[in-house]
């Protein structure tokens, strides 16, 4: 039902320089996968097929790594090297792939309006590839939360319980509790003290989003950091309709931060690439 996923994917990233001097953040490995490849993965898993980046000045390897490469397909085609490409020919061959750029980092708010144009009027998923989730023998977080856009039809925000003392790096809610794990959001913080945070539900990277959150957009002014935050736009689609928060199943690595990284690649080192080594 949800055909769209759109990847901001213009931000800086400067929690990893020098790494991130040349190279986009979204570029980064976890083990021999880029972050953005997992993510794309996780939207196809969930039933989309229409890829659309928000890309800037320097991301040129996102827009290369969903493109055909003649090069490398000729240099390899008929070797043994060729089943290391599987994932990404199987990615290619399941979507499309749009591009934008936001040309002054505005916020993440910002950078989801500058994606009017390639969404139009329809509800879409939305990915921020620094959130890496992964749900070992279930479907993935998008996927969970397309399921459940099917029975709401409004605006979903993943959630989960983050300590007190991390609540001011997230987005935060306060809502009504609808079954376990399902709360109608009535309250939203951007990166709240401790004591300004409704609880500590905090968002991560993974959201759907109805079309009428562009014209809420468009009237959000900068927030925090002087930046248009998501969470402004969407404490206003909830008070004025509903806005779902979703406790995913799963596990989330803070792809964005040195220590999430780490444990992501140990991770997916330990539980994905030895298990695919292992004979038979
Ligand atoms: P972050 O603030 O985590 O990413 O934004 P960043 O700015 O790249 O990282 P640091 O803090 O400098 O290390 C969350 C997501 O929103 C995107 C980023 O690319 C990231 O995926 N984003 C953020 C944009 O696309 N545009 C913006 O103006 C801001």
């Amino acid at each position: 039902m949800i055909k769209k996923c759109l990847f901001p994917v213009a931000g800086y990233g400067t929690r990893f320089l020098p790494a991130t001097k040349a190279m986009p953040k979204e570029m980064l490995p976890v083990v021999s996968k880029p972050l953005v490849q997992y993510a794309v993965e996780e939207a196809i898993e969930g039933g989309m097929s229409e890829m659309a980046f928000v890309t800037g000045r320097g991301k040129s390897a996102i827009t290369d790594h969903f493109d055909f490469s003649y090069e490398l397909e000729t240099q390899i085609r008929g070797t043994g090297k060729e089943e290391y490409l599987a994932s990404i020919r199987q990615v290619l061959d399941s979507a499309t792939f749009s591009f934008t750029r936001q040309r002054e980092m505005k916020g993440l708010g910002h950078a989801i309006y500058t994606a009017k144009t390639l969404i139009g009027s329809e509800p879409f998923g939305v990915i921020l590839a620094d959130d890496l989730c992964m749900n070992a023998n279930g479907v993935g977080v998008m996927g969970q939360m397309a399921k459940l856009y099917k029975q709401f039809r409004c605006s979903i925000v993943a959630i989960m319980e983050v300590p007190q003392d991390q609540v001011h790096k997230y987005g935060v809610i306060a809502g009504e509790c609808m079954k376990e794990g399902l709360f109608r959001v009535d309250d939203m913080v951007e990166k709240p003290t401790q004591s300004e945070a409704p609880s500590n539900l905090a968002i991560i990277g993974r959201y759907i989003l109805t079309p009428d959150i562009f014209d809420i957009i468009k009237d959000t002014p900068p927030g925090k950091n002087g930046e248009v935050q998501i969470t402004d736009a969407l404490l206003k689609q909830a008070r004025d309709g509903c806005v779902m928060a979703y406790k995913f199943q799963g596990t989330r690595f803070d792809c964005g931060s040195i220590d999430g990284f780490v444990e992501a690649t140990n991770y997916v080192y330990q539980n994905i690439y030895l298990k695919s080594e292992e004979p038979g």
